[in-house]
């Protein structure tokens, strides 16, 4: 294993991002901004039905407007390797899986004339009865053989039956979560270019590497005859993670029009279809406890949705698995298959709705047993990981709950709900629990090369998404050559540069850090500490780290919550919000803090707007724009502050980092439900917690 780095001094700087002036400047090209000679334009055609197949598509009004250069459809689209995905086989068939499906495109001179030709193609359509009803009865729902990406589905450890019915107190309550959309600032958008060596794609992707993986496989084409560029990414939540059908049909546009270059670039309603979504969820759960607050019994019992061609199992569960001791403990994942847009990942996917239901009952197990909820937490602190029996390589939560309880100001609080009132406002404060597992994945490598100018060039295939990995990477490898930050020069987000894992699982840091770390220390150990000569050059994977298996590795914290809620209209404020967070060593403050407060910040915003209304009668999302699906903005988020401990744990990496990118939004909202609670006296076990739900209490 790579020795880990010693001297910090780089690391653990308060540094500003290196991309940082080239984006506010307008100097950071985006992918749809790369400038490509003689460019088209795509506009998706995208099915106006939730289920049945294409009978004919009408192209001449569209192919005779001026500057129409192509229109595919299923007819006549190039051809793709099929029978992997079902999603990304677009134009392969005439089938209608979704409402917004892409079943073709407009090629022109401009975006206004694709877009305005899109809508000039008839198409017929042969109607089938479509279903994307969501609640539904559990008879109605499948068991998938893992939940994402590859945990088991169900567990069943100890006697939960027994347990529970012989517990001093019992918990039985379902919690929902709504249907919540990615919103990356940036659109998703694609350049395709495909020439006589192959193509090349400019994309807002999460992974240039994965992203060539998926396209080489569809277009039967070798890894070597593909490069992908995503140097300047504006935000992906994990809807750029995977590839989505829009890549492909850039791609095929752009073979079809061989040489010349194709631009597409969704609008912010074909995202709200194209790009992946958080599946509502209903969670059954159960708890049994002694008088005491000492759990017996957990049961975490899940119903989701999925689409049709394609699963994506959200592991809602499985945070509940590793988060409290308990003896005796059952969760399990149920899918309905609809005629529904495939849902993916959305930052923490299955931890962030996975702890809302769960916290909120530690809430109601708490008053139930006249405990502190921060107490009730305490008591049930587990000594190993409850699931694998593993020691945790560090477990932090309490003391992110005692250093948050004395920032925040939890001693005064009143045990009581709805005890405090000012004028219009019920006031009240909550806590809950965050945690977010340390993803590893294998095989990044970095490459690290002294330059004619001095310096220490140091590439990889990384992507940074907005999250700040292209500047912590510059400091990690500063540390690991023994050399000023100034000094390195990183160079990240293309095919061209060593393999790296993709910008999701809060795993960066960690995998491309490690990568970093060990082509630095085989730098060294090649050409000596003291001023190797230009061109000098040294490749080296991160290496395998046994830790991993010997110890279950999760990053904690402890968020609180205040909520004002107004006695006349139900209308419900956050003003404060406080996160303390124990996720190893953060490797920069500013851009760790900045990724802590944008988590929370979505977890408010889950709290109390985000929700994907589905028409059933229409089978689409009626409100798929930002003026309808409202996001939280600043008027809503008075004051969000973040901390952190300072912990060593020598085990997750070189670094000591664990991640950081998604437990800033787990725990958030369940922290604000419980707050409303405690202001009012009125339990809402449903996102988004709106002014409607205050009126029954
Ligand atoms: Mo994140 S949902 O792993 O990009």
């Amino acid at each position: 294993m790579t020795r880990s780095i010693e001297r910090t001094v780089a690391v653990g700087e308060d540094t500003e991002r290196v991309d940082g002036r080239a984006k506010v400047a307008g100097r950071a090209p985006y992918a749809y901004e790369h400038a490509v000679e003689r460019p088209l334009y795509a506009h998706p055609i995208q099915a106006t039905i939730a289920a049945g197949r294409v009978r004919d598509m009408v192209t001449e009004r569209a192919l005779a407007l001026e500057g129409v250069q192509a229109v595919l459809t299923p007819d006549n689209a190039p051809r793709l390797r099929t029978g992997q995905d079902a999603e990304l086989e677009i134009l392969q068939d005439s089938g209608v899986a979704f409402r917004g499906q892409l079943i073709g495109c407009v090629v022109a001179d401009t975006p206004e004339i694709a877009r305005h030709a899109a809508d000039l193609v008839e198409v017929d359509y042969e109607r089938a009865e479509h279903d994307v009803a969501f609640p539904r009865e559990r008879s109605g729902l499948y068991r998938p053989d893992v939940v994402n990406p590859s945990y088991e589905t169900d567990t069943d450890d100890g006697d939960v039956g027994t347990a529970l019915a012989s517990a001093e107190v019992r918990l039985d309550a379902e919690y929902r979560t709504a249907r919540n959309h990615n919103n990356p600032l940036e659109p998703h958008t694609t350049v395709a270019v495909w020439d006589a060596d192959g193509l090349t794609l400019h994309d807002s992707t999460q992974g240039v590497h994965s992203m060539r993986s998926v396209v080489a496989g569809l277009f039967d084409l070798e890894e070597s005859q593909i490069r992908v560029l995503a140097p300047y990414v504006g935000g992906g939540f994990g809807s750029k993670g995977t590839a989505h059908a829009h890549v492909v049909l850039a791609a095929l546009a752009a073979k079809r029009m061989a040489g010349r270059p194709v631009k597409l670039a969704l609008t912010r309603q074909q995202m709200f279809t194209l790009t992946g979504y958080r599946t509502p969820t209903v969670q059954r759960i159960a708890l049994g406890a002694d008088r005491d607050g000492r759990i017996d019994a957990l049961v975490v019992d899940v119903e989701e949705q999925t689409s049709r061609i394609k699963e994506f199992a959200e592991q809602t569960g499985v945070p509940s698995r590793t988060m409290y001791a308990a003896p005796n403990r059952r969760t399990s994942h149920r899918l309905a298959a609809l005629d529904v847009p495939v849902p993916s990942w959305m930052r923490a996917p299955g931890v962030c709705p996975g702890m809302f239901g769960p916290e909120v009952a530690m809430d109601e197990l708490a008053e139930r047993c006249g405990l502190d909820p921060i107490e009730l937490r305490l008591r049930n602190e587990p000594e190993r990981d409850p699931e694998t029996g593993k020691p945790y390589s560090s477990r932090n939560l309490a003391e992110c709950l005692r250093v948050g309880a004395r920032r925040f100001g939890w001693e005064n609080r009143p045990a009581a709900p709805r005890q405090t009132r000012k004028g219009e406002w019920w006031i009240g404060t909550g806590v809950a629990s965050s945690t977010y597992p340390v993803h590893h994945s294998p095989g990044s490598a970095a490459r690290i090369e002294r330059g004619t100018d001095g310096r220490y060039h140091v590439s990889i295939g990384a992507v940074d998404i907005g999250t700040g990995a292209w500047t912590v990477l510059g400091q990690i490898a500063a540390d690991a050559l023994g050399v000023p930050a100034e000094d390195v020069v990183v160079t990240v987000g293309d095919t061209n540069l060593p393999f790296a894992s993709v910008a999701g699982g809060s795993s960066g840091t960690a995998n491309w850090g490690s990568a970093v770390v060990a082509a630095a220390q085989g730098f060294r150990a090649r050409f000596g500490d003291d001023d190797p000569p230009a061109g000098s050059e040294h490749t080296e994977a991160a290496p395998e780290n046994p830790d991993t298996e010997r110890f279950a590795m999760h990053a904690f914290g402890a968020q609180f919550a205040e909520v004002h809620v107004s006695a006349d209209t139900g209308e419900i404020r956050v003003p404060r919000l406080l996160g303390v967070f124990a996720a190893g060593r953060i490797v920069n403050p500013r851009l760790g803090r900045s990724q802590l407060l944008g988590g929370m910040t979505m977890g408010l915003s889950m709290a109390l707007h985000e929700d994907g209304v589905m028409d059933e009668r229409l089978g689409m999302v009626v409100n798929h724009d930002l003026a309808e699906y409202h996001v939280a903005t600043n008027a809503d988020v008075p004051s969000v502050a973040a901390e952190w401990l300072d912990e060593h744990d020598p085990h997750v990496n070189a670094m000591g980092t664990k991640g950081i990118g998604e437990i800033g939004i787990v725990g958030t909202a369940a922290a604000i439900a419980n707050a409303a609670y405690h202001a009012t006296g009125v339990r809402v076990r449903e996102f988004p917690v709106t002014a409607d739900r205050f009126l029954t209490g």
